[in-house]
């Protein structure tokens, strides 16, 4: 069975004294029993050190929201895997939509990014999907599967639980307009397909696809109700408590 995940993307909010107070609140909230699902938080670089403190010993595992395809070099301004490795992260989302609309992400730097986080046993939490102009031209399997296949470029990956895919419709994120889980657990069953016919059928059954866009507590059960959906990447409920406890529940 394949244990469900999810995971909280801070995107730009909250200080390292915020994060210090929302993760040990967090703990507290979940007491113990949280093996189900994988509960991931996603602060910002400069809280990651405080989050991994707070979370010490419990099942919240932190990620990065972007790292450097190189491990070390003149790259000013720039993590490398080697870095977020050392900190205490697991994980790192890679090629979120803000970081290809503003930061000029392409499949190609996508790919180097994937393959660093690999080779420093970091999760990769390998993030796509279609804008609203897009979906409405019919385009929506084109372009996941351009940036699926561009995405995963000479990478084998060999265990399925160390790679997670998050389908993200653009048009969703951040806008309050939830996919509904039709529409999702179409692209998530045409990403698993795609999967099967490239790393086999057994890795495609077992690697954990994440949907992610506008989730809430009042939407979450009826999304990981879906056959092809694993779980969430969650963006502005992630940053409370409450909203962010009611979705993991909803994964249970
Ligand atoms: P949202 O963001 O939940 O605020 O739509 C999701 C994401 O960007 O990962």
């Amino acid at each position: 069975m394949k244990k469900p995940i999810v995971a909280g993307n801070w995107k730009m909010h909250k200080t390292p004294s915020e994060t210090g107070r929302f993760v040990r609140e967090l703990r507290e909230r979940l007491g113990a029993t949280t093996l189900n699902p994988e509960i991931i938080i996603a602060p910002p670089f400069v809280c990651v050190p405080v989050a991994v403190e707070a979370a010490a010993g419990s099942a919240v595992a932190v990620a990065c929201q972007n790292l450097h395809w190189e491990d070390k070099g003149a790259y000013t301004g720039e993590i490398s895997g080697a870095m977020i490795k050392d900190v205490g992260c697991t994980h790192v989302i890679i090629g979120h939509s803000e970081r290809r609309q503003y930061f000029g992400e392409t499949d190609t730097s996508v790919n180097k990014k994937i393959a660093a986080a690999l080779r420093h046993d970091l999760v990769p939490i390998f993030c796509l999907g279609e804008t609203l102009g897009e979906r409405e031209q019919g385009m929506t399997f084109d372009v996941v599967i351009r940036q699926l296949h561009g995405g995963l470029s000479d990478i084998r990956p060999t265990d399925p639980k160390r790679l997670v895919i998050a389908y993200e419709p653009v048009w969703a994120i951040g806008t309050g307009k939830t996919a509904t889980q039709e529409q999702a657990q179409e692209v998530h069953a045409f990403l698993r397909g795609q999967l099967s016919g490239m790393f086999g059928s057994d890795f495609a059954q077992q690697v954990r696809i994440l949907y992610g866009g506008s989730i809430k507590p009042s939407n979450a059960a009826e999304l990981f109700a879906a056959e092809d959906i694993d779980g969430g990447l969650v963006g502005g409920a992630c940053l409370q408590i409450e909203d962010f406890v009611g979705i993991i529940e909803a994964a249970r």
